[in-house]
Parts: structure tokens; sequence; C-alpha cells
């Protein structure tokens, strides 16, 4: 039998349940957890801890694997599993529903356009799935064809992800400012765009990143460079390390100069999350906060031109 559920599941990232519970609480109430899946009653909202929401799930209570799997295909065909407990016995649900390969993808790419549904095993005979999420990718990890020769650090991977999931790139000969880059990741990822770079920090650059024909080192404090000192700039990048208050501060005084249009920057955090700023940067017009797959204990805020 398939009922609605009234409500909502958030998928939180590994390791940031607390993150996802917190803020949902502030939104709602929390229903259940189920493992990393937070079910509350109301409407899908925009949770920014959240690695993928279940917009529209339904129960499903079944007697046996082969009707779990019936049901499952009555609905639509691309379901993923995402799983929180009977691992086994979801496991073999899942054998018998259609098989999807997912491959890493190239960098850039368009969205996936399948539509992916979830679904969990909550008791032994009932399931809670949902055939439309946020993310189209499966639980929302998106996973890239690497680069393990070129970048110097794999944080070109969260940097691909900002971009890949707004769908909007840097274009050949537009201008990044790119702060706190050593030792290089995101200035190559913009300047493999066709962009040209001028890439702040106080620390070296790996020596053959800094060779790069369009990329600029300046090896000085982000914080002590003015917007009118580099002028306009089609991209303002920042992955610097710093309390999240500071990075506020500065994105205002880049905001203020109206001399950029888009902004991709890590929050990060030491310790506690400070979900005041977090509030604060949501507040900024027209910006999106979101944990990103790639992101550590950080979460990425961006403003783009429409
Ligand atoms: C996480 S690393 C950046 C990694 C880089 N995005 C990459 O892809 O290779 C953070 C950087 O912030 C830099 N940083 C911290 N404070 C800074 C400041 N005031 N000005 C410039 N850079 C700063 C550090 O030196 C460090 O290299």
């Amino acid at each position: 039998m398939i009922q609605d559920f009234q409500g909502t599941a958030y998928l939180a990232p590994e390791g940031f349940l607390k993150e996802l519970s917190s803020e949902l609480s502030e939104l709602t109430s929390i229903q259940e957890t189920h493992d990393r899946l937070i079910l509350t009653p109301s409407p899908p909202q925009k949770a920014v801890w959240a690695q993928n929401t279940w917009l529209n799930p339904v129960l499903i209570s079944f007697e046996s694997i082969s009707d779990a799997a019936k049901a499952l295909r009555s609905i639509q065909g691309t379901w993923v599993l995402t799983p929180t407990q009977l691992h086994r016995r979801a496991a073999l649900i899942q054998e018998k529903l259609p098989k999807i390969k997912f491959k890493p993808i190239s960098f850039p790419s368009a969205l996936p356009e399948t539509p992916l549904g979830s679904w969990t095993l909550l008791e032994k005979n009932l399931i809670l799935a949902s055939p439309s999420c946020s993310s189209p990718f499966p639980n929302g990890e998106i996973h890239f064809k690497e680069n393990k020769t070129d970048p110097p650090s794999r944080a070109y991977l969260k940097l691909w992800e900002a971009l890949c999931l707004s769908q909007k790139f840097p274009k050949k000969g537009e201008l990044c400012l790119d702060f706190g880059s050593s030792p290089g990741s995101w200035s190559w990822a913009l300047h493999e765009l066709g962009a040209n770079v001028v890439s702040v920090d106080r620390a070296a650059l790996e020596p053959k990143i800094q060779k790069l024909p369009r990329i600029e080192f300046l090896k000085k404090d982000a914080f002590k460079i003015s917007p009118e000192e580099i002028g306009p700039l089609d991209w303002f990048c920042s992955d610097i390390i710093c309390y999240p208050e500071r990075l506020l501060e500065l994105v205002h005084q880049w905001l203020d100069a109206k001399l950029c249009q888009n902004f991709i920057c890590t929050l990060k955090f030491q310790g506690e999350t400070d979900h005041h700023v977090v509030n604060e940067f949501k507040k900024i017009p027209h910006s999106n906060v979101q944990h990103l797959f790639h992101n550590k204990h950080e979460l990425t805020w961006s403003r783009l031109q429409p």
C-alpha cells in the first residue's frame, strides 16, 4: 500500500548530522531520525546542511521483497537506496530494481536530467521513498573524474562542484580574483577554464601553478587589498582560512564596491558552527549558502549573476 507521507526527509552529509539537526530544529520540528536521514512534518524548506532533500515522500507498506520492488517500480524507474538500517534486506530490494550505473562526471558538465528517487527501509515492512529530490546526484554525492596530476591539492573539487551545481562557469578572458589561493588548485581550475586569475595568498603558490600564463600571483594579506586596487572583475573567489565573521566583513566590502558580479566563498568553521554568521550570509540578497559534498566543516556561499 502506498500513501503520502506528510512531511519532508533531509539527508545530512557524513559527519554533519548535528549541524543539520540543529538547523532543522530552528525551522520546524524533528519527527524521527534514521541514521543520517531526518524526517520532519513540514513541507520542504531550504536547509543549508542538507546533502539531499526528499521533496515528496511516500510510505510503502509491503509483504515481501518482491512486493517492495514492484511498488517502487510502479512509481518510477530510477531509485537510489539511502541505507539507514536493515542493510541486507534493503540491498535485496535494490537488487530487484533497474540497475543504474553512476559514473564520475567530467568538468564542466550539464546536470543529469533523469529524475532520481531516493528510498530507505524505515521498518522491516515499511519503506519511505521520494520520487523527487533536491539533488540530481545519488544521495547528493557528486563525483568528478579527478585530475590527479595538475592541481596541487583536491580543493578544486569544491569549486568545480559549486560551478557545476549553478551551471555558471568563468569564461575565457574573464578576470577572477582568488583569495587564499595557495597551493593553487582553485587558481588552476579557473585558469583551465580560460580565465585570467589574480591569485592572492600570504603563502607561496606551487611553482608550476605560478608559472601558468594567465596567473598573476600577489604574495599579500587578502584583507589589506582594496577593491579599487583590483578594479572591475568577473569572479571573486575566496577559500581563505579565517573566522567566518571576518569573511562576512570582507564580502560586504567587495559587494559594496559593486565591482564584481559573481562570488564564491568558503565559510570555514573551527570547533562549533557559528549559526549566527551563517544567517548573516543567508540574508545577502540573491545568494545561496550550501554544504557541498566536497566541503568539510565548511559551507559555500555564492552570489552569482542571474
Ligand atoms: C584552504 S587553503 C586554500 C586552498 C586553495 N584554495 C587551493 O585550492 O589550493 C587556505 C589558504 O588561506 C590562506 N590565508 C589565510 N589567511 C590569509 C590572508 N589574510 N590573506 C591571504 N591568504 C590567507 C592560507 O595561507 C592558505 O593557503
